[in-house]
């Protein structure tokens, strides 16, 4: 059963992307369940071309598209963006495959709700092509993290992991395809969690449940 458009009761949330949306289609199909407590209201994208603005259509979810390429500096960038992101006043801002750098700026308007999910186990490979990374290391694991931003790259405190096996003939394509599916699972978990008001970040750690979660993320697989 599909939520009702007019269900005021749930916190909204601003998905950033970049590109195909996968993950924003994982957090847009939970959403849609009865007793998701959150809402995707706008959806923002700095490439006109992108296929999960397609996705957001086909829901009925606002668009704005914020192309990177129309402002010269990446202060303006980030200043369009938060002008865009607080039309909508969202309790959270969760990046979903969003390939552009956030300056520290945007950063601390938003501290303790933006929300990133990265393809690695993290501190393990930040940053861009960790499959292939992982490969080339000769990993036996590999997997996904969803994290708070921070100002430092990719090394924000931990909510959530999960881990898969990389198989001896893997690819970066087929390892990818295995993480992703892990990406669909925990990223709206973690949402679920900040909706509740389960999930939050205190003085750099992240509270489960009021219980700090930093030292040990929660790793499911
Ligand atoms: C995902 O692997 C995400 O972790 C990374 O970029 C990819 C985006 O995939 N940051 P999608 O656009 O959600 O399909």
């Amino acid at each position: 059963m599909s939520r009702s458009d007019d269900d005021r009761d749930c916190v909204n949330i601003v998905v950033l992307i970049s590109g195909n949306g996968s993950n924003l289609q994982a957090i847009i199909d939970d959403a849609a369940a009865q007793d998701c407590p959150y809402k995707v209201c706008a959806v923002v994208c700095n490439s006109p071309i992108a296929y999960g603005l397609k996705r957001a259509n086909n829901s009925g979810i606002t668009t704005r598209i914020i192309d990177h390429r129309d402002y010269p500096t990446r202060r303006q960038f980030d200043q369009a963006l938060m002008s865009t992101i607080d039309q909508f006043a969202p309790a959270l801002i969760a990046l979903a495959g969003f390939m552009r750098i956030v300056g520290p700026e945007f950063i601390e308007h938003y501290e303790g709700r933006i929300m990133n999910i990265h393809p690695s186990l993290l501190p393990q490979f930040p940053g861009l092509n960790t499959h292939e990374r992982a490969l080339a290391d000769g990993a036996r694991e590999h997997g996904a993290t969803v994290h708070f931003v921070t100002t430092e790259l990719d090394a924000g405190p931990v909510v959530i992991q999960s881990s898969v096996p990389v198989l001896q003939d893997d690819t970066p394509e087929t390892l990818a395809a295995r993480v992703l599916e892990q990406e669909h699972r925990i990223y709206p978990r973690a949402i679920r969690w900040y909706a509740e008001g389960r999930l939050s970040l205190h003085r750099g750690k992240v509270l489960v449940d009021g219980a700090i979660n930093g030292a040990h993320p929660v790793t499911t697989s």
